[in-house]
C-alpha cells in the first residue's frame, strides 16, 4: 500500500491511499476524484488524462502504442500528459504525483 498524491484544479495536493495493481485511473476514480470515464480503462475515451509530476516522469512505464496515439488527440496535452488507465500502480510508484488537467 502506498499513495498516489493528486494535485486538483485549485493547486491542493490529496494523497489517495493506492492498491498494487490498480490503475491510477482506477484510485483517482475510486476515491471521487473525477467520474468514472466511459470507456472504462480500454484506452479510448481520453477521460482519465493526467498530467505527471515531471520529476516522476522517466520513472513510469512509457506509453504503448495505443496510448501514444491518443496523447496527442487529447485537449491540454504537453509531455506529461498520460491516460490514468494505461499506468498500473505499484510500490514503485508510490508517492506518484498527478494533475488534472
Ligand atoms: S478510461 Fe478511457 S481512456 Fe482511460
Amino acid at each position: 500500500m502506498g499513495v498516489v498524491k493528486l494535485i486538483d484544479k485549485e493547486g491542493k495536493t490529496h494523497d489517495l491511499p493506492a492498491l498494487e495493481g490498480w490503475r491510477v485511473m482506477e484510485i483517482l476514480r475510486d476515491w471521487g476524484m473525477f467520474i468514472p470515464p466511459r470507456c472504462g480503462g480500454s484506452g479510448e475515451c481520453g477521460m482519465c488524462h493526467i498530467k505527471l509530476s515531471p520529476e516522476w516522469k522517466d520513472k513510469v512505464p512509457a506509453p504503448e502504442e495505443r496510448e501514444a496515439k491518443m496523447l496527442p488527440l487529447l485537449p491540454m496535452n504537453d509531455a506529461n500528459s498520460r491516460l490514468g488507465c494505461q499506468i498500473l500502480w505499484n510500490e514503485s510508484l508510490d508517492g506518484l504525483t498527478v494533475a488534472l488537467p
